[in-house]
């Protein structure tokens, strides 16, 4: 009978509860959401690379995943105990022994298509060129995963970062603005609107103020672009990798 029970126990901890397994769930939980299934990206970047930029060392990477990467998407995960962390540092450095998958567009075609018929410039700057409407892609290789990118694209309201959230206000004299909120308190809001103009408006001469969750500024290329041209234009952004 006492046998019985720890043999159970053996089968146990072998089958539902081995380390590789245990940490797989635990990525699944916390980080699968951003990094994706496998950690081959979204949201956030692919973590199966050969290296972490923020990570050059297992103790770089414990910090990272303890306290996220100021100024970036990227959270503190102060819920998790040490040992979760442990486990995490060794689930993440086994995905980058996973070869990455070559993406099928070609970069080179994406470029052109970028700087032409796009005109994504407008409002992107890369390497110090372009406006400043959009967030600056000049690295969005290193911080978004390819199936993030494509829905940048094809569905940009489903990829609004924080930073990004659009507003709707009508002014009780009924002027409307509609633009992306930069900053905002109690009592006043900053909006720079589709033309780049910037507003600065206080709540209380507004009848109307709203957020608008799942908008973007940015219209989506999904129907103007075809199914290679968008794979261009995604292998290029993923190719976008130097500090400007
Ligand atoms: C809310 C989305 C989100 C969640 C959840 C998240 N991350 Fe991240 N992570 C990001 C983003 C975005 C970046 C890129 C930051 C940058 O460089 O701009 C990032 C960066 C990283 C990096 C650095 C990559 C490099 O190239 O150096 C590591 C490592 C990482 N995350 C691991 C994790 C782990 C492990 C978890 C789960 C505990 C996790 N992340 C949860 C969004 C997320
Ligand atoms: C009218 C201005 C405008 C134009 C033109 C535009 N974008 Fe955007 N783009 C934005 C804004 C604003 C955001 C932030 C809100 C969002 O994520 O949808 C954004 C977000 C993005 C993102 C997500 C970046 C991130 O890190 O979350 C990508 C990628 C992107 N745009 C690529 C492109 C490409 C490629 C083109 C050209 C085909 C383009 N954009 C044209 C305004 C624009």
């Amino acid at each position: 009978m006492f046998r019985l029970a720890a043999i159970t126990i053996a089968l146990l901890s072998t089958a539902g509860l081995a380390p590789a397994q245990t940490a797989k769930a635990i990525f699944d939980a916390h980080c699968a959401r951003c990094h994706g299934i496998g950690g081959t990206g979204g949201e956030g970047p692919s973590l199966a690379v050969p290296v972490l930029r923020h990570a050059a060392d297992d103790e770089a990477l414990a910090s990272v995943i303890e306290n996220g990467i100021d100024a970036t998407d990227m959270p503190g995960n102060w819920m998790l105990g040490a040992n979760e962390i442990e486990q995490l540092v060794q689930y993440v450095r086994s995905l980058s022994r996973v070869e990455a998958r070559p993406l099928p567009g070609d970069a080179k075609r994406g470029k052109a298509l970028y700087e032409g018929r796009g005109a994504c410039s407008v409002c992107h700057m890369v390497a110090g060129d372009g406006g400043a409407i959009g967030p600056d892609l000049s690295i969005v290789g290193l911080t978004r995963g390819a199936e993030y990118l494509r829905a940048s694209l094809v569905s940009p309201g489903e990829t609004v970062a924080d930073r990004y959230v659009m507003v709707r206000a009508v002014t009780k004299d009924g002027r409307e603005i509609d633009g992306v909120r930069v900053n905002e308190d109690s009592f006043t809001v900053q909006v720079r609107d589709v033309a780049g103009r910037f507003h600065s408006l206080d709540k209380r001469s507004l009848s109307v103020f709203e957020k608008q969750r799942g908008e973007s500024l940015m219209r989506s290329y999904g129907s103007d672009l075809s199914a290679a041209e968008l794979d261009d234009l995604v292998a290029y952004l993923a190719s976008l990798r130097e500090e400007p």
